[in-house]
């Protein structure tokens, strides 16, 4: 459930009309709703009540302040995946104990920053990045806690490109690599062993894949504490699904944490789970105009001023996104196929192919529904296009929570060698 929804004939983020939106920041932005966020935070939170869980929202999904400072006063700690992210999470005013600070590549730089920033948790992805932490806490006589990520090799049959629990993807450390590891972090000096951490991919629509990955993990705990490690936390990282399309709906938030409360709580840990999607993706829209409507002999594209600079999933990930008009459809209104493109000068700029959508003409506005995860945070200036501004919706209220940089701001990036001058 959202809250986009049709009032007096066109689309409102609660109680803000899209069309009023439109006119005063110009398109394409994208737009978030409270409301939306702190619903989907609470019914998720709502499903672990019965075994103590730190929530970190996974900020690679949607890494505006707002919407984290949002998801943080419901509670919310952070997954950050760059220095950049613990940088975002803090000026969100995120407890630095409720970080946790996952990837395959920290650099000793990042590190560094965020053991001076005293965050609660490292998820360590290789032998090497544990011994880099070790040496860097060392040298700054702190100590680190961290969880080690284990790769369970199970395929969470998603997208191949954010499926990350196979044997053959970079993240975490190979099953059979999983008690050496441990061993290493017990001998090097400046490590807490404090966890077990694990994220099979997203996007993920069903259960079977979580069950079987969490079996295992379970089982590695419970191992490892009879070796004598003092495993206290287990963190299942993030992955549930959004549903996208009517054909393919995942689990429910409910379902997934019945699932994970039932395998976990005879262990008597400290759970985290990172969700990013599930919380912040159907809590935003993009919001773009039509251009023109392109009529060939060979099909009909409507060219909006959003492109894949924009929202990339569909060039990405091939992914769906529900489009609606902003103007509500009234009966007579007549439907046809077309293609979806945007202005960008690649054959890829598409996000809908086929698809049936009212007749469009120059200037009616649309909507990419389910856009407020993994939208803005990929957004780029491909063809010098102008970054894409962020609104945040609450209740009758709304704020430009990114601007739309100017052409001279995004210019005055570039520098010209003296020697060219
Ligand atoms: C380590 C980690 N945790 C959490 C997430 C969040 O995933 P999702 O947005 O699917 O919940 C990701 C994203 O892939 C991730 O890499």
């Amino acid at each position: 459930m959202d809250h986009f929804n049709y009032h007096k004939g066109w689309l409102a983020a609660e109680d803000v009309s899209i069309k009023t939106l439109a006119e005063e920041i110009g398109t394409p932005f994208y737009c978030y709703s409270t409301a939306t966020l702190v619903r989907h935070y609470r019914v998720f939170a709502e499903g672990f009540k019965e075994i103590p869980t730190q929530i970190c929202y996974a900020l690679k999904a949607n890494s505006n302040i707002a919407v984290i400072k949002t998801l943080a006063n419901e509670g919310a700690g952070a997954d950050c995946v760059s220095e950049g992210e613990v940088m975002r999470a803090l000026k969100a005013g995120v407890d630095p104990k409720k970080i946790v600070f996952s990837g395959v590549g920290k650099s000793r730089g990042e590190m560094a920053f965020a053991l001076k920033k005293k965050i609660g948790q490292f998820n360590v992805e290789s032998r090497e990045e544990l011994k880099m932490l070790s040496e860097v806490a060392a040298s700054l006589s702190v100590t680190a806690n961290i969880a080690i990520r284990v790769n369970p090799d199970v395929d969470a049959h998603t997208n191949d490109k954010i499926t990350t629990g196979r044997k053959t993807d970079k993240f975490g450390i190979g099953w059979e690599e999983v008690k050496e590891t441990y061993a290493d972090a017990k001998r090097y000096g400046s490590l807490n062993v404090v966890g077990v951490s694990t994220h099979i991919g997203s996007q993920i629509t069903d259960l079977a894949p979580f069950e079987a990955a969490f079996k295992r993990v379970v089982g590695l705990v419970e191992e490892l504490r009879t070796e004598g490690y003092a495993i206290k936390r287990l963190d299942l990282g993030g992955g549930l699904g959004i549903p996208y399309h009517h054909t393919k709906i995942p689990p429910s938030p409910a379902d997934y944490a019945r699932l994970i409360t039932t395998l976990v709580k005879p262990l008597q840990v400290e759970l985290i789970v990172e969700p990013g999607r599930v919380l912040c993706g159907n809590a935003g829209i993009l919001v773009s105009r039509v251009i023109l409507v392109k009529r060939t002999p060979h099909r009909t594209f409507a060219v909006i001023d959003a492109g894949m600079n924009d929202l990339i999933r569909p060039t990405l990930y091939s992914a769906h996104h529900d489009i609606v008009p902003v103007e509500e459809v009234l009966n007579k209104k007549v439907f046809e196929k077309m293609d979806v493109v945007g202005p960008v000068c690649e054959t890829g700029d598409v996000f809908a192919r086929d698809r049936e959508l009212p007749q469009l003409k120059e200037g009616d506005l649309i909507a990419f529904r389910s856009a407020g995860a993994y939208g803005a945070v990929m957004a780029g200036t491909y063809n010098t296009r102008l970054l894409v501004p962020e609104v945040m919706v609450n209740g009758e209220k709304h704020a430009v929570i990114r601007a739309r940089e100017s052409y001279k701001q995004l210019l005055a990036h570039d520098k010209v060698p003296g020697w060219l001058s």
